[in-house]
């Protein structure tokens, strides 16, 4: 074993984190001859189960685990790190507005982008998991521009990987049957999973799905607030299918996606499809051995699809402004 790789879990004694850290260590994402060091965050008062968890961790008895470090200090947790997976944040408590939720998150993340900067290696490649991820990852990036922008991305992959799954139940074929899927916009109930531009078995998926009634007013509303159907269901949320959504966009991004299909992330926009540059949008993406996502350009929508765009790209917009205080020039 020769190579060691630093990954940083932040929200790190969290139930997403929980689902997703004993995969890290394990070789299944870095390959077996890659040691992974985890360099772990949490807030203070939860030190104490993250040092639960890094017990637990030590016991799985990895091959592929160098060691696991804890710490709540981002400046520690940062060091030379060549992943940072941000999935701590602040939850929405009751009677919070959106709004208080963007600002108190926007907080954390102004002080990690500024972390990440100062102290992670020249290689670094982000991803934000905690909510509202679109726009921390706004902010964090604005606060952390020594990293360049293309290293930055948010999670849409559990939106992905939901859509993938309603579109095969749906045509009555395995999951693998379904590409070309892309989750536009927002990681909230604004995006637009596209159904447009998908394909099932090669060719147009509203080749296979001919009910339009339902691809509009079944499959999106089910995927964009699939989330909550599965808080009402289990009591708890989507922890395990979260986890698995960042395993895949990590290894996605070292593998590169398949010829000819895509995958969906979140990236600092460059104008494409119009929408204003800078923004962290969600995007059909594509990318080649690590390297940077690029957005896939030249799709067509129709006035449905039109329509979802704009209402996502506003909400956005509206992220934007309601955080624009933490946005340095
Ligand atoms: P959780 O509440 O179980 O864990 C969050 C952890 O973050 C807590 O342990 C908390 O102490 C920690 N934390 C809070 N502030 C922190 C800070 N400043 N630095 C480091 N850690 C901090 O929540 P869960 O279920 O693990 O979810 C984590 C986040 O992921 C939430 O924001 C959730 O909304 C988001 N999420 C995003 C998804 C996506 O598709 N993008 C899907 C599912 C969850």
């Amino acid at each position: 074993m020769s190579k060691t790789v630093r990954v940083a879990v932040t929200g790190a004694a969290g139930q997403v984190a929980y689902s997703m850290l004993a995969r890290l260590a394990s070789g299944e994402v870095f390959g077996p001859d890659v040691k992974v060091r985890l360099q772990l965050l949490e807030i203070t008062p939860a030190l104490g189960a993250l040092e639960g968890v890094a017990m637990e961790l030590d016991d799985c008895g990895f091959a592929t685990l160098d060691g696991v470090d804890v710490s709540d200090d981002p400046l520690k947790a940062f060091d030379g790190v060549n992943w940072a997976l941000l999935v701590g944040a602040a939850p929405r408590k009751q009677g919070m507005e959106r709004k208080d939720l963007l600002g108190l998150n926007g907080k954390i993340f102004v002080g990690q982008g500024q972390a990440l900067a100062r102290r992670a290696a020249s290689d670094v490649r982000v991803l934000i998991v905690g909510n509202p991820c679109n726009t921390n990852c706004l902010v964090a990036y604005k606060n952390g521009k020594d990293i360049p922008h293309d290293r930055w991305s948010a999670m849409t992959r559990l939106d992905h990987n939901r859509a993938v799954s309603a579109l095969a139940k749906k045509a009555g074929v395995p999951n693998g049957a379904v590409s070309n899927v892309t989750i536009w916009g927002n990681h909230s109930n604004t995006q637009f999973p596209d159904f447009t531009n998908a394909k099932i078995g090669g060719k147009p998926a509203t080749e296979s799905i001919t009910d339009r009634a339902w691809l509009e007013a079944t499959f999106v509303p089910a995927v964009q607030t699939r989330g909550a159907a599965v808080i009402k269901a289990r009591g708890l949320s989507s922890a395990l299918s979260a986890a698995n959504g960042a395993i895949d966009h990590v290894k996605t991004w070292l593998a590169g996606t398949a010829a000819g299909d895509w995958t969906s992330s979140a990236v600092i926009s460059k104008g494409e499809y119009g929408v204003p540059a800078g923004l962290v949008f969600g995007y059909p993406c594509t990318t080649t051995n690590g390297s940077p996502w690029q957005v896939v350009e030249g799709l067509k929508h129709d006035a449905f699809g039109k329509e979802r765009l704009k209402i996502t790209l506003t909400e956005l917009l509206e992220e934007q402004d309601a955080v624009k205080e933490l946005l340095p020039s």
